[in-house]
Order: structure tokens, then sequence, then C-alpha cells
């Protein structure tokens, strides 16, 4: 079944339900838009206040042992290198606060989670990145949708995670003879809902597979290596698990599942 074709391809119904299907479309499209900002903002602050953290708190660690050293050579110059050390100590604790107020700033409030249909989220999405898989000679197929479990999820969120997935797979099939990006729905065995995105791009590179999942991972010339990251995040999030996994048949399949909320 190609549900794909039947939405996009075959559009039906008059001039004025198709312009607000547009609308609707574009709204949407906006909302995901600043979602995935809000994301990327919040999981890059995290990241650098993490990194920015450890180095600061080794910094105030050697200042306080030089403190401690000089405690028992009085003489006036150790006593103004001693203030020196103690300002340079406040600096630091300071430069600390500033990360944490910005980490607060940018911190996103949790998205609200509704009952919802994730087939029609993975058809929407589909539907979005249609004109860009077409720019890039990609055709994207949408199968499976049988006996769906209704989840419990934020909708926005859902589809942060598969417009990177979908967007990852059409930039890893840019040098493919074959640019076929299958996007998949399933029930599992444990009822869960599954979605997988299998391209027939070359693969992840070697030196990306441990990391894959970890923030600034990333081989390619402009990218910041946040999707993947960000992906995980929203995923387990959910209560949900992500992986990739080679394609037998060349390339990559993302794939990640949401319980069943039934
Ligand atoms: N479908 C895929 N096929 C092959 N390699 C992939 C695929 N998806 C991701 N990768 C590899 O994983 C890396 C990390 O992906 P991720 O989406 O996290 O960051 P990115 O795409 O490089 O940058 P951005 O922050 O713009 O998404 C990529 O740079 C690429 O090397
Ligand atoms: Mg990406």
């Amino acid at each position: 079944m190609n549900l794909l074709s039947m939405r996009v391809d075959v559009p039906s119904g008059s001039m004025t339900e198709r312009d607000s299907d547009a609308e609707k479309r574009a709204v949407l499209q906006a909302e995901i838009s600043q979602a995935a900002r809000l994301t990327e903002m919040d999981k890059v602050g995290s990241a650098f206040a993490h990194e920015l953290n450890q180095p600061l708190a080794a910094i105030v660690n050697y200042l306080q042992a030089c403190h401690r050293l000089l405690q028992d050579q009085p003489t006036p110059v150790t006593l103004r290198v001693r203030q020196a050390l103690e300002k340079a100590v406040g600096q630091a604790d300071r430069a600390s606060q500033i990360i944490r107020n910005l980490r607060d700033l940018i911190h996103k409030p949790e998205a609200e989670r509704r009952l919802e249909d994730i087939g029609a989220i993975v058809l929407d999405a589909v539907t979005l990145t249609h004109a860009e898989a077409d720019a890039a000679g990609v055709a994207l197929h949408l199968t499976g949708g049988v006996g769906l479990p209704r989840v419990y999820i934020a909708k926005l969120d859902m589809h942060v995670v598969l417009l990177h997935l979908i967007r990852n797979g059409i930039e890893a099939m840019a040098q493919s003879p074959q640019r076929d990006l299958t996007i998949e729905t399933a029930r599992t065995a444990d009822g869960s809902a599954q979605v997988r995105i299998i391209d027939r791009g070359a693969g992840l590179p070697a030196e990306v597979t441990e990391r894959l999942f970890q923030p600034f991972v990333t081989t390619k010339p402009t990218g910041l290596g946040a999707g993947l990251s960000i992906c995980r995040t929203i995923v387990e999030a959910h209560g949900g698990r992500i992986e990739a996994t080679p394609n037998p048949d060349g390339g990559t399949i993302f794939s990640f599942t949401i319980p069943s909320a039934e």
C-alpha cells in the first residue's frame, strides 16, 4: 500500500480545500521548525554547559591548590597573589553561574502529550519532506501501517524525530545510484509501534558507529551532529528505543519504537 501517493500525488477536493490543506501544512511546518530549534538549543546548551563546567571546576581546583600552597609563605607578594587567586575563583564561579542561567533560559518546557495515531503523524512527516526528497532525486515509499497501536506522545517532538531521520536518509543517498527511502510502520511483538527509515546510502561511516547518538558527532562539512542525539533524547523520553543497523541490501536502517498506550 502506498499511502503517500494516495495523499500526495493524487490531491483531491476543491481548490479551496487544497488551499486550506496547504495552509495547515505550512502551520505544522512552522511549528515543527520551532520545536526542532528549541530541542536543538536545549541539547546544544546542555552539552556546552556540561563540557564547560568540567574545565571550570578543574580551574577552581588548581587555583585553590595554589592558594593553599602559598598559605605557609606569608610575604607581601604572596599575600597579593593569594588575593588575586581568590578573585579568580570568584570569577570562575560566576562563569559557572552564567552557564547555568543560560541553560535554564533555553530549557524548553515539556511538550504536551496526547493519544495519537502514529500512522497519521508519519504520513504528515512524509508529506512535509516530499519536496525536499524530490529535489534530491529521492523516491519516498511509505509501507506497513496495519494494526498500529495508539501512542501517547508529543506530536511535534515525534515530527522532529521523523524529519531528522528522513533528512539523514536523503543526505546519505546523495551519491547513491539508487535513491529510495522507505518509511515502514509496524506493530512489534510486544505491541509497541515501530517506525523504520530504510535508506540505500553508503552505510554508516566506521568512525561514527560507536558514538552515533552522542552530540557533536558528524562527518558532514556543515553538520552540527545534533540530529541523532536529539532523536534519542525524544524517543527515550517517550519510553521508546532507537537504533541503527546496516541494511542488508546496502544502506542503513534507523528504527525506533514507542510503547503502546493501550
Ligand atoms: N542514514 C545515514 N546513513 C549514513 N550515515 C548516517 C546516517 N544518518 C546519520 N549518519 C552519520 O551519523 C552522523 C551524525 O548524524 P546526525 O544527524 O546526528 O548529525 P548530522 O546529520 O551530521 O548533522 P545535523 O546536526 O545537521 O543533523 C552523520 O554525520 C553521518 O556521518
Ligand atoms: Mg542529521
